[in-house]
């Protein structure tokens, strides 16, 4: 069939309800908007129409639209979600709640401060990566079965999934946790003793209660959850070695 006789898709309309904070006094509250929709409207889509159309004030961030650069994450019908590749009709028929991720500070609407997030992570924290190999090294056999940690985009969705983190805000959490498993699994100059004695604390590996909800949530396929259980196993095999 000629792409130029395709019918148009047929538009909806639905109910967005966006969680609301300005720094300005006011309380946290709830505004709803009526939004387009066609089937493959994103969250990230629908907010940038009430931004267009409703509301420039709406605080919302993103950047690649792609599931790369790990800006977009939300709450979404209470789950932790990118708004960019989540789809508003897969989430049923009724409105659409939308909040900002949760167990970090929030600067306006949907957007929180990731300083925190970064802070969590043993030094030097993964800000900015140099490349992946060291020229010297070959590729070890069985590369294929290397989950690598370099996955994580920094979304910050398994720290507001953790139910540690929601008590304890001195807890590491989820991702600065796999890092540092990532840090001892493949040894790239890495200072072991001082990544080993980090995860030892008491806010760090054996904080966890293996909810395993950030493992849930991660969207890159990280699998924070059992990098932390790996991580413990490397701490006990430390302990028998040094005993
Ligand atoms: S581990 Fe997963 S959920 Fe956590 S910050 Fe990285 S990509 Fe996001
Ligand atoms: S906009 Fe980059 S992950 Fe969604």
């Amino acid at each position: 069939m000629d792409t130029a006789t395709l019918p148009e898709p047929a538009t909806t309309t639905r109910t967005l309800r966006v969680s609301r904070f300005s720094r300005d006094g006011r309380p946290p509250r709830f505004e709803e908007f009526e939004v387009p929709v066609t089937e493959g409207t994103t969250v990230l889509e629908a907010l940038r129409w009430i931004r267009v159309h409703r509301d420039a004030a709406l605080g919302l961030r993103h950047s690649c639209f792609h599931a790369s650069c790990g800006t977009c994450g939300m709450r979404v019908n209470g789950r932790e979600v990118l708004a960019c590749v989540t789809d508003v009709a897969s989430l049923g028929q009724g409105p659409v709640t939308i909040e900002p991720i949760a167990n970090l500070p929030l600067l306006q609407d949907l957007v929180v401060d990731m300083a925190s997030f970064y802070a969590r992570f043993p030094l030097p924290p993964p800000l900015v990566r140099t490349s992946e190999l060291v020229s010297a090294s070959e590729l070890p056999e069985g590369i294929d079965a290397h989950e690598r940690f370099e996955d994580c985009i920094e979304c910050g969705l398994c720290l507001s999934a953790c139910p540690v983190v929601a008590t304890d805000e001195t807890y590491v959490g989820p991702a600065a946790l796999a890092y540092a498993q990532r840090l001892l699994e493949e040894d790239r100059g890495a200072d072991r003793a001082a990544i080993l004695s980090w995860a030892d604390d008491d806010n760090a590996a054996w904080r966890c209660h293996a909810a395993f909800e950030c493992t849930e949530a991660c969207p890159s396929d990280v699998r924070p959850a059992e990098r932390i259980m790996a991580l413990r196993r490397e701490l006990v095999l430390h302990r028998e070695t040094v005993r």
